[in-house]
């Protein structure tokens, strides 16, 4: 599987997809490129460390049909077959969505349907509840909501708040990511 990570910041995700291929953790997976739509995402250095293409392909100011049109030519000419948004902040159109029916997934810090959208943290300790996770999905037309494929929960503390929330998710992320890419990889 020609797998694209598309990143729009700190890029852990990313690294975990990276240290799990090179640790042969997804036997059917290359990572074949990286495209972050910000020049200042962290992701570059850790594609540049790993010897992974990346493409820088700004979003800001820029028409969506544009954007994606752009993505397109790049994931065309190299054969990518799969794409995984890995903090990738920026909504996708209907159209590209069709066009990688079934082959695009998202990493979001949440158990979906529960807390969708940018703020997931700190909407879930807002709620009061007392249990969050993360969740990989498919990407569908909407906003976090396609079908889920993994989920990994653990408990809020009442101490707890968005930031620690966050960190308590990070690392079942870093695990349930290429967890999933793999799942999806293998043949039967
Ligand atoms: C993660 O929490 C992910 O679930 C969310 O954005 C964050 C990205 O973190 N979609 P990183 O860039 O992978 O470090």
């Amino acid at each position: 599987m020609k797998v694209a990570v598309l990143a729009s910041g700190r890029g852990s995700n990313f690294q975990a997809i990276i240290e799990a291929s090179e640790n042969n953790e997804l036997p059917n997976v290359s990572i074949e490129l990286l495209i972050v739509n910000k020049k200042k995402a962290y992701a570059i250095e850790r594609a540049k460390k790993h010897k992974i293409p990346f493409y820088l392909v700004e979003s800001d100011n820029k028409e969506r049909k544009l954007f994606e049109s752009e993505m397109i030519e790049i994931l065309e000419k190299n054969d990518v077959d799969f794409i995984v948004l890995a903090g990738f902040m920026r909504i996708l159109s209907p159209l590209f969505v069709n066009k990688y029916n079934n082959k695009i997934i998202n990493i979001h810090p949440s158990l979906l349907p529960l807390f969708p959208g940018s703020h997931a943290h700190k909407d879930a300790i807002e709620a009061g509840v007392n249990e969050s996770g993360c969740t990989v999905h498919f990407v569908d037309e909407g906003v976090d909501t396609g079908p889920i494929i993994l989920q990994e929960s653990i408990s809020i503390d009442k101490e707890d708040n968005e930031e620690t929330l966050a960190e308590k998710i990070l690392p079942l992320e870093h695990k349930l990511l290429p967890k999933a890419l793999n799942l999806l990889s293998s043949k039967n």
